[in-house]
């Protein structure tokens, strides 16, 4: 709890003023999705195809993180039942809040999807009008929708009528230099009923080259007409540039992606950054072995031995990212095929990794 000291120069005394300090305790300011509470300054997991699955959403949350997201599903998949879309919406309690975020482009597709959606019960639907891949892009999905903003907006109403969860928005600046009209897109989404917007600071063409341009993300912001809360995205790998992004930009919350892969620590490192102005040790190697057991042993509860194993093996270069002399370590771990080998190998790592440290 915060709280605001005041001085109050009006009580009267007798005929004298009489100074009183008064300590009045208020709430932290909220940022509010819907009827969705979060604390001032949410830090989000971006959804990330293929990585932010349940297991790294599991260690993300111990991480810190405020608000996670599913991994984009298809809406397509979801109405065809297909087993790994379906699969895809597989949510914890644990998790919460935990949105599902949802593609396509086909707007009727996309309300039954919703309709889907709503039946596992997230906390709230995530629109993914970003995705710059040919697959998704050329489809007429995702960040098509740049190119077609009356049919974005029909989608996104059609969306918020076919679900009583909060609605928001996942988008990019624009589709290319020329056309980056996310002021005016943010007004329209807003007014068919969406509940915050995430903006990506790059446009479709950019895919993830360059510098992320957080200043059209501002203007979003500073729009007199814009209500509700405005998450900025792009580029936030360090508590550093957390708060400097935050100061300048003044967006609500700050999602993150990548820098999350294999150092879900990000977030509470960011979070103690900006409560106190100091930045936490990083994780020492007792810690960060301890989180890729913890992944691995979510990975393979979720997904069965083999597949675990399998998918698992996409974290491992990240994970050991910055630690001495473990290349063969790490070729030895992407090949091992059962749990105990892999447990096996962790330990001599950590073995060779403490005694060459000393
Ligand atoms: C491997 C990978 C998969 C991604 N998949 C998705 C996705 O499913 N949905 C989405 O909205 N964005 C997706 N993105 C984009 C991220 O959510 C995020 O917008 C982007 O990585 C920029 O943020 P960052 O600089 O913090 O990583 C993906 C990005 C990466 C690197």
């Amino acid at each position: 709890m915060r709280h605001l000291k005041l001085v109050i120069h009006a009580a009267m005394v007798g005929k004298n003023f009489k100074k009183l300090n008064v300590v009045i305790f208020a709430p932290n300011k909220m940022v509010c999705i819907g009827n969705l509470k979060l604390d001032d300054f949410p830090l989000l997991l971006a959804p990330m195809e293929d990585v932010s699955d349940p297991p790294f959403r599991a260690v993300c949350k111990e991480g810190g993180a405020d608000l996670m997201y599913t991994e984009f599903i298809s809406s397509e998949g979801l109405i065809r039942q297909a087993v790994k879309s379906r699969q895809k919406l597989d949510i914890f309690e644990y998790e919460r809040p935990i949105g599902i975020q949802l593609f396509g482009s086909n707007i009727e597709h996309m309300r039954q999807s919703a309709e889907i959606a709503t039946a596992v019960h997230p906390d709230l639907i995530d629109i993914n009008y970003g995705c710059p891949v040919k697959n998704v892009a050329c489809r007429g999905a995702g960040a098509a929708l740049l190119q077609d903003i009356p049919k974005m907006v029909r989608m996104t109403e059609v969306v918020v009528k076919a679900t009583h969860l909060p609605v928001t928005v996942k988008t990019r600046l624009g589709w290319d230099e020329h056309t980056k009209n996310i002021v005016e897109v943010a007004e329209r989404l807003q007014d068919v009923g969406i509940q915050a917007l995430t903006i990506h600071g790059r446009t479709r063409v950019q895919m993830y080259k360059g510098v992320a341009d957080w200043t059209l993300i501002a203007r979003v912001k500073e729009n007199p007409r814009m209500r509700i809360p405005i998450f900025g995205n792009g580029d936030i790998d360090s508590p550093e540039k957390a708060l400097e992004y935050k100061n300048r930009y003044g967006v609500d919350g700050i999602m993150i992606g990548r820098a999350a892969i294999g150092y879900p620590w990000i977030f509470n490192e960011i979070k103690t950054y900006l409560r106190t102005g100091c930045k936490p040790a990083p994780p020492d190697l007792a810690e960060r072995m301890r989180v890729i057991r913890k992944h691995l042993e979510f990975s393979v509860r979720w997904k069965g031995e083999r597949t675990g194993i399998f998918e698992m093996r996409r974290h491992y270069t990240s994970y050991l990212r910055g630690l001495p002399d473990v290349k063969s370590f790490r070729i030895r771990l992407v090949n091992a095929m059962s749990v105990n080998e892999i447990h096996q190998i962790l330990q001599e790592l950590e073995n060779h990794v403490s005694e060459t440290v000393i």
